[in-house]
């Protein structure tokens, strides 16, 4: 079986800057691929290329077995590719079902509506949300503003599967969020995952990545430092990992932070 998507040999230079460099990837349906990494070491750019933001210098990109060049996020996308940002939600002021169909404009494959039906939306956004246990929202008519931040990310990822999306790409989505939150978004992304979706997790935080990923992939100044399998690594070593080589004590204040976490 192929791949959902692949990145083969990726770099990606900014003038002197090597962002990427000989990165390979490869996304299969039903799986969680945690891209970890300290900051600066290349998720963003790694992610944009996946969504069509940015070419690769080099490198190709593989959709469903075929060599592709996104000319755009919006082509990405069309082929299933869906990035859900870390400041989802960000118009508070919206209703729960306009959120839903924002964007969605009425081309092929991507919803239904020629003409925006308020009630109908209402209703789908309503019945999506709710079928990933998010119970709480009970009409289309409640502003995005009302929900929380856990919520917030189980709206978008509901709408990025409803409008088709093969590839779940999730920037940080527990990163701002208290553990009842996170377990919240953590378990959309098991069910994702159920629904054969192949889920891309960037996060910064080992004990989620663990908690969800199937394969890992540890990046540090542009480069691929580690791939590995659950349970090939303990957390100790996938703490290591995400320091890139930094001194003992900035793994120690990982560790006492990790430590923390999971009380
Ligand atoms: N558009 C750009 N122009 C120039 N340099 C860039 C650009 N985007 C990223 N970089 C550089 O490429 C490197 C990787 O950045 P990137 O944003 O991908 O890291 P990251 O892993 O997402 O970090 P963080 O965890 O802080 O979000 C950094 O050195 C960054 O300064
Ligand atoms: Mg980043």
């Amino acid at each position: 079986m192929s791949p959902l998507i692949e990145l083969r040999s990726i770099s990606k230079r900014f003038g002197g800057i090597e962002a990427l460099i000989d990165v390979s990837i490869e996304v299969q349906p039903g799986e969680v691929l945690c891209l970890l990494g300290d900051n600066g070491a290349g998720k963003s750019t790694l992610i944009k290329v996946l969504s069509g933001f940015y070419q690769p210098t080099s490198g190709d990109v593989y959709v469903g077995g075929e060599a592709t060049r996104f000319s755009g996020p919006r082509e990405a996308r069309s082929k299933g590719i869906a990035t859900v940002h870390q400041d989802v939600g960000s118009i508070p002021l919206m209703s729960v079902g306009r959120n839903f169909f924002l964007g969605a404009e009425p081309i092929k494959g991507w919803g239904p509506f020629k003409i925006f039906d308020v009630e109908k939306a209402n209703n789908i956004a309503v019945e999506e949300i709710r079928s990933f246990g998010i119970t709480r929202v009970t009409s289309g008519d409640q502003l995005v503003g009302t929900l929380s931040g856990g919520e917030r990310q189980v709206l978008a990822i509901a709408r990025a599967m409803y409008f088709g999306a093969k590839v779940l790409i999730l920037d940080e989505p527990t990163s701002a969020l208290g553990v009842k939150e996170a377990a919240k978004v953590l378990g959309m992304v098991k069910l994702a995952r159920k629904r054969g979706v192949g889920i891309v997790f960037i996060t910064h935080n080992a004990r989620h990545a663990m908690l969800v990923g199937d394969s890992f992939v540890v990046v540090a100044h542009g480069a691929v430092l580690a791939k590995f399998r659950r349970g090939e690594k303990t957390r100790d070593e996938v703490l290591n990992l995400m320091a890139g080589g930094d001194t003992t004590a900035a793994i120690e204040a990982d560790l006492a932070r990790f430590e923390e976490d999971a009380d």
